[in-house]
This record gives C-alpha cells, structure tokens and sequence, in this order.
C-alpha cells in the first residue's frame, strides 16, 4: 500500500511538472487562453470591461463546479458567444483554473 501510494503521488509529481502532460489544470496555458479570447469582455485580471460580464475579480459565478462552467462556456450565454470548436475541453478547463487565480 505504502508503495503504492509512493507511486501514486509521484505519477501526480510529474503531471504537474512536466509541461504539456494534460492530467491537470495548466494555469499558465489558461492565461494565454484569456488573454486571446476572454480579456475582452472580460477585462484583464477579470475586471470585466463589460456592463453585464461577471467580475472574476470578485469571484462572480465561479461558485459551480468545472464541469457546469466548462459547459456554459461551450454553450456561450446571452452575449457570450460558444466556445465549442474553438477551443478543446481540456483548454477551457485550462481557463477555468486561471479564472480561479483571480479573486482578490
Ligand atoms: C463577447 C464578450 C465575451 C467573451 C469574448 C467572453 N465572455 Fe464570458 N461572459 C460574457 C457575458 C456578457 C457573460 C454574462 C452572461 C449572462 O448574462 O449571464 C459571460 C459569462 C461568463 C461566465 C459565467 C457563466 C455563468 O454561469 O453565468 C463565465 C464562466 C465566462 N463568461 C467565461 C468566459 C471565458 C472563459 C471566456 C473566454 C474563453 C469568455 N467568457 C469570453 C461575455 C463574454
């Protein structure tokens, strides 16, 4: 069992550093993700530049689960137009870590 959880844990180790392995959330792709096509409504840093766009600066409807956001954002909401085939699955949860980083 020990070993196992040794081999586990370093399995878990490599994802995180070896860049390109898609296992977990990449924070750093999901801001250049942003920064291409969110910042615009969205603001920088998630202070949005829209009237009626969520501040992810203060959290705004980041209280759902990945799998709901990833959803809505491939479905496109109000003036939010959709995202599915534009951007991959694994690329919008890549976002949805970075949306994360930003309340202050
Ligand atoms: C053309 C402007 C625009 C762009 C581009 C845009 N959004 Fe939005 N987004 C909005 C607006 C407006 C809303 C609020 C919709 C509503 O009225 O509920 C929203 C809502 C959201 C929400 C909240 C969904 C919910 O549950 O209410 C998330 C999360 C989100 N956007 C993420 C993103 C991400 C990630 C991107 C880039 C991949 C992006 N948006 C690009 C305008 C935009």
């Amino acid at each position: 069992m020990k070993f196992l959880s040794r081999i586990a844990s370093s399995v878990l180790a490599a994802a995180v550093l070896v860049p390109g392995t898609s296992l977990a959330a990449n924070v750093i792709a999901g801001q250049r993700i942003y920064s291409q096509h969110c910042i615009g409504c969205h603001g920088p840093g998630g202070h949005s530049a829209l009237p009626n766009a969520p501040h992810f600066s203060r959290g705004e409807r980041l209280m759902q689960p990945d799998m709901m956001l990833l959803a809505t954002i491939k479905a496109g909401k109000m003036t939010m137009p959709s995202f599915n085939g534009i951007l991959r699955d694994q690329e919008i949860l890549d976002v949805i870590a970075y949306l994360r980083t930003l309340q202050r």
